[in-house]
């Protein structure tokens, strides 16, 4: 098993070049068994056209590759796996477990999943299963054995892609099988049921348990069900995943050395996620994300800009892969708009820039049949002569252009990331649960405001986890990490001590990582850290604003309060909280903490960005930047990649040095970079904006 992702993902790169140099991966999915053999010619000669060099082979085939019950036809896939190879395309098979054929469905109705309100899905669309149908495992493994032992030689295989996008259509299952599964879960968790009781708080509205088998999913009640008991079936259900993804995986580990993956759905930072993709990501050789835009969102690059930093801390910082991202529209938004003129480069170029060394595509080749039959490809309906097919061919070149900087890291000004966010996955969770203080308070929309604050002003940030190693980061924010473990209060509070600079936002450190409020004044695991004494919420009505002696005004929430030791850089001047403490700073050990208790609008934020970076010293990698102009930097062996991304109207004059490695012309000291264009220099960095 490869442990590091660095090594597993240059074992990809290295691979996909004809002279063993490597590569940038492009591609995408390719479902050839959708189209008649004859078509299959057409498509490789396309793919070396387009410069194609890694395709992923069999997601959704199990129908044809077992059509019965332990009977395998394995014909047409060794015929397209040895046409892929006649033309030098890699491939990452499938094991093919993601959407069970009817036969399976039909003959095991038991292994289909159950909605919390006791519908069983039918079968007929994708992901018609329960994670923890005995039924369902047994049949995946017996294919992923026959997969992998047959495939596990081939030339043309570089990869394997388990299953997909797990839990995107069967999550949460709350079968009488999810329902057994949870409580050996939890037996695991708590040993006791006095555990378990006093972990859920079951004192509180006569839920006590006195048996193992009274405990149920939380299934639909007449109200709100208990909130511990929905946070750990989140826990569980994810794990219970997870524990299929290692299943499979251990079958094609004990076969071949090639590395395994399966692709996330970090897709839009916005949606909920179902799995903890920080427990799944310790089970990846190499981390791959889907990722599509939202197109009706005007800064729907901003959140690929966000999901593609949160996928590289997934990946302990080291390169990842683009699984999947669209060529142009999908098919599964209320309205599909198609991508603009350059759009899509744009995107795959921000995807490399934040550390993917590689992108690929749903789809290879537009479906003519079944749901997604509107869904762009990479060769669309209408052929060769289209803005889609000349724009995929252009890519890939510039994707050959850039293949020096596979194997970089991300960087920033100072030559390593300075700053980090954190984003647990409890805290997402237990801040989604209901019964909360405000439906306007979202930990997503928070951690997008403040990933935002550092987009626009040219600042490189990770994302990290509370319990994780932060001392090589000048500044943290926690922004609403409503729930923490007692080790993550602890590392923070140490981070602090040891001169490190926190900023802690509303509704953060509440709970335990039982879902209980922590104890004393407001915020329950900082306020001592903090140096403040909040003592009650008071979240904002609709629409109504606070108006603050300093920072701009702020939206959806405020509390009552006081510093204890904090200096008061903003207070409430207008709101129901007048003169409360709203921005703070309080001196801890050799760092500096800071609480901020409302939502800032964007120009307060950037000017509370000034006051932290300029305590933290964080620099960023360019000052001044023209709206809508996106930079990001990859550094390897002492050389930068800088990558300027224009998703403004206006041009801009930018006075870098080095050689544009896209056009292949030296800049000269200035590069002009028109509305919408890319433009990534190679150069030893020092290099300054302006408009
Ligand atoms: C997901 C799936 C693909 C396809 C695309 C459509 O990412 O993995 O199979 O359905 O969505 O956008």
């Amino acid at each position: 098993m490869h442990t590091n992702n660095t090594a597993a993902m240059d074992y990809i790169t290295a691979r996909l070049g004809s002279e063993g140099s490597p590569m940038l991966a492009f591609g995408g999915d390719y479902n050839p068994e959708q189209w008649p053999e004859e078509t299959w010619d057409e498509d490789v000669r396309l793919m070396r056209e387009a410069g194609v060099n890694l395709v992923s082979v069999g997601i959704f085939s199990w129908a044809l590759l077992e059509p019965s019950e332990g009977v395998y036809e394995f014909g047409w896939l060794d015929r397209v796996l040895d046409l892929l190879h006649a033309n030098g395309i890699r491939v990452d098979l499938a094991n093919a477990t993601a959407s069970p054929p009817p036969w399976f469905s039909h003959k095991y109705p038991q292994s289909l999943p159950v909605t919390a309100d006791g519908v069983r899905h039918s079968y007929g669309s994708r992901q018609a299963f329960a994670a923890s149908s005995p039924e369902y495992r047994r049949a995946a493994a017996a294919l992923t054995e026959q997969i992998a032992g047959r495939y596990r030689d081939h030339p043309a295989v570089v990869m394997w892609h388990v299953h997909n996008e797990y839990g995107c259509h069967n999550q949460p299952d709350y079968s009488d099988g999810a329902a057994a599964g949870f409580r050996t879960w939890l037996e695991r968790r708590y040993g006791t049921l006095d555990g378990l009781n006093s972990a859920w708080g079951t004192a509180f509205w006569s839920q006590r348990y006195s048996a193992w088998e009274e405990i149920l999913p939380p299934r639909t009640s007449g109200t709100w069900v208990n909130p511990t008991q929905q946070l750990d079936f989140a826990r569980y259900s994810s794990d219970e995943l997870l524990e299929c993804y290692k299943a499979e995986a251990a079958i094609i580990r004990s076969h071949s050395p090639h590395p395994v993956t399966t692709n996330f759905m970090g897709f839009n930072m916005g949606l909920h996620q179902p799995v903890d993709y920080w427990r799944w990501a310790e089970h990846m050789d190499v981390v791959s994300n889907d990722h599509y835009l939202i197109a009706e969102d005007p800064r729907n690059y901003q959140d690929l800009a966000a999901t593609a930093d949160l996928t590289r801390g997934w990946a302990q910082g080291k390169p990842w892969l683009l699984m999947e991202h669209s060529t142009s529209a999908v098919n599964w938004q209320p309205r599909n708009i198609a991508k603009a003129p350059g759009e899509m480069l744009r995107n795959a170029m921000q995807h490399v820039a934040r550390g993917a060394d590689g992108t690929l595509f749903f789809q290879w080749r537009a479906s003519r049949a079944g749901a997604e039959k509107f869904h762009s490809g990479m060769l669309p309906h209408a052929g060769t002569d289209t803005k889609v097919w000349r724009e995929v061919v252009q890519l890939g070149q510039a994707l050959r252009n850039l293949a020096e900087l596979s194997g970089s890291v991300v960087t920033g000004a100072s030559g390593g990331v300075d700053v980090a966010i954190l984003h647990d996955t409890d805290a997402r969770w237990g801040s989604e649960l209901d019964s909360h203080p405000s439906v306007d308070a979202s930990n997503i929309a928070e951690t997008r405001r403040w990933h935002d604050a550092f987009y626009r002003a040219g600042t490189t940030t990770d994302f990290r986890q509370s319990t994780d190693d932060l001392a090589g980061y000048r500044l943290v924010v926690a922004p609403m990490q409503y729930l923490l473990t007692d080790e993550g209060v602890k590392n923070l509070d140490a981070y602090v001590r040891s001169g490190g600079h926190l900023v802690v936002t509303y509704f953060s450190g509440i709970a335990d990582e039982n879902d209980h409020i922590r104890p004393g004044s407001y915020p329950g695991a900082f306020s001592e850290l903090l140096g403040v004494h909040m003592e009650e919420f008071f979240p904002l009505r609709s629409g109504e604003e606070l108006e603050l002696s300093r920072f701009g005004g702020g939206s959806f929430w405020s509390e009552l309060g006081r510093p204890t030791t904090a200096e008061v850089l903003a207070e409430v001047v207008r709101g129901p909280v007048a003169g409360s403490p709203v921005v703070t700073r309080n001196a801890a050990g050799d760092g500096r903490a800071y609480y901020v208790a409302t939502s800032l609008a964007s120009v307060g934020m950037a000017e509370l960005l000034g006051v932290l970076c300029g305590d933290a010293g964080v620099e960023p990698l360019f000052r001044d930047l023209p709206e809508g102009l996106e930079v990001g930097r990859r550094s390897k062996d002492g050389t930068d990649w800088t990558f300027f991304i224009n998703h403004g109207s206006a041009d801009v004059q930018l006075a870098v040095s080095g050689l544009e490695l896209i056009s292949g012309r030296e800049t000269g000291g200035a590069l002009a970079l028109g509305a919408g264009a890319v433009a990534v220099v190679r150069s030893n960095g020092s290099s300054s904006a302006t408009s």
